[in-house]
């Protein structure tokens, strides 16, 4: 379904020229429920903003049931059926939880069916349906509705950068189970960026992302263990840094 060919982006510091993303391939097959891990700064908000169309890869090709979307916008992407849930989700300011959720869902919806994806994410619909998406929402509060804004697309990608970012202890489970039921409600792919076990825990295929290339793939029984059994993330880095897999 979704296939980079030989990405790679870089961008231009004081230094000169940085590469961030270096000739990377990557294939998502369908229905499939992939995480992606590996250290901070490694490239996978970027590799996600690649997908979603925000950055133009240097060089490489994206293909998306095997059309080149390489040059193609944000928005004909969004259309085609790419959803991106950012890491730091943007506030809309003037637009109304409500608004924003039948703006994504791109169909006529009513509140009720509106409050029931806010309900899906552990808010009480009824306080939120009507507030505006500015600076006075808590940080949990704006990942949680943007993310009930992903699941009333239920497009065919599904991006999420770090879902689990400002969401509380208490919450995390439920998170968990609203991925759980979107793998069996959703006629699509899941690609969740994530620090997390549990999270790391329900996907299919797990990819570790370290300087910009794929350092390790492979199934969840296949990687996690490896992940787990190094003593501390330091040297679960430096054994992907050395590329052993
Ligand atoms: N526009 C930019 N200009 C300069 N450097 C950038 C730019 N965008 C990203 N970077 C750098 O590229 C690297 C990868 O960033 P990215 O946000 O993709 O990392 P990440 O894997 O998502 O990390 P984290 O786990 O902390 O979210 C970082 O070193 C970051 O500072
Ligand atoms: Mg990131």
């Amino acid at each position: 379904m979704l296939t980079l060919e030989n990405i790679s982006f870089g961008v231009k510091d004081e230094k000169g020229e940085k590469e961030i993303i270096k000739n990377l391939n990557l294939s998502i097959g369908e229905n499939k429920f992939v995480v992606i891990t590996g250290p901070n700064g490694g490239g996978k908000s970027t590799l996600a903003k690649l997908i979603a169309g925000i950055e133009k890869p240097v060089s490489g090709r994206i293909l998306f049931d095997q059309e080149d979307i390489t040059e193609k916008s944000i928005t004909d992407r969004a259309n085609m059926g790419i959803s991106y849930a950012f890491q730091q989700p943007v506030r809309f300011k003037g637009i109304q939880v409500l608004d924003l959720i039948r703006l994504a869902a791109k169909r006529k919806m009513s509140a009720a069916d509106a409050c029931e994806y806010l309900s899906e994410v552990g808010l009480c619909a009824k306080d939120y349906i009507n507030r505006e998406v500015n600076a006075s929402l808590s940080g949990g509060e704006l990942k949680r509705i943007e993310i009930a804004t992903v699941l009333a697309r239920g497009t065919k990608l599904s991006v999420f950068d770090e879902p689990e970012a400002g969401i509380d202890l208490w919450s995390f489970q439920n998170l968990i189970s609203v991925f759980e039921r979107m793998r069996e409600n959703t006629k699509g792919s899941i690609l969740i960026i994530s620090h997390q076990e549990r999270i790391l825990n329900i996907a299919d295929e797990i990819v570790v992302i370290a300087d910009g290339q794929i350092s390790a793939q492979g199934s969840k029984d296949e990687i996690l263990p490896k992940l787990l059994g190094t003593a501390s993330a330091v040297d679960a880095c430096s054994m992907f840094y050395k590329g052993e897999k």
